[in-house]
């Protein structure tokens, strides 16, 4: 069974933006296009990954995934259509993939960023040294090699009211 199986087929977020897990039939289309947007695809089928399409009148308008790892969980592959740009979609988009995440245990997100970053600052992330991050992040394939070295390391608590509560897991590497 495949991670995306665990989820409804499809889930509404508004009245014009809708959730929904990733065929196998669809992984074509989502590296597409990520190809255009320069990001990496070569890991998207891989079993750690949860893939979403987000469909507005029928047109896909976006992607996004995540990896979820206990407590941390990696938002990626976080992409919107050229002619869908600016109209709140990638921020729906994230605040989808969080809530998602927190109802399946997520109290921290990462996600690596190269052009990006200030996009996701104003969605409440900061920046995190990658000998910080736990170790979980830093073995995905993302952090291993698919992002590049220069890739900003982002972090947020996936729920804002949970910010001050939740511990920061930091794991020391040598
Ligand atoms: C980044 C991306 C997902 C944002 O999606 P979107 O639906 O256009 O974003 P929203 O409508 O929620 O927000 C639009 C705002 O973000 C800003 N913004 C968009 N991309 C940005 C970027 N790369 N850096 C900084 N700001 C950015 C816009 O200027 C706009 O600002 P304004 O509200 O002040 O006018 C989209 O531009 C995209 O797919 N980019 C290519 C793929 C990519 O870089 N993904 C991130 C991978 S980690």
């Amino acid at each position: 069974m495949s991670a995306s199986e665990h989820f409804p087929a499809e889930i509404r977020i508004d009245d014009a933006l809708r959730a929904e897990p990733l065929g196998n039939e669809e992984m074509d289309a989502f590296r597409a296009a990520l190809n255009a947007a320069g990001l990496p695809a070569g890991d998207v089928a891989a079993p750690a990954v949860q893939p979403f399409r987000f469909m507005r009148n029928l047109k896909a308008v976006g992607y996004g995934a995540v990896e979820l790892y206990g407590s941390g969980v990696l938002l990626r592959s976080i992409v919107v259509a050229a002619d869908a740009r600016g109209a709140g979609v990638g921020r729906k988009i994230v605040d989808w993939l969080l809530a998602h995440a927190a109802d399946n245990g997520a109290l921290r997100a990462f996600l690596f960023t190269t052009n990006a970053r200030a996009y996701f600052e104003s969605l409440g992330f900061a920046t995190l040294d990658r000998s910080r991050a736990p170790r979980s992040i830093l073995t995905t394939r993302q952090a291993a090699g698919l992002c590049p070295a220069s890739a900003a390391l982002l972090t947020r608590a996936v729920s804002p009211s949970s910010r001050e509560a939740e511990p920061f897991e930091q794991e020391q590497h040598p």
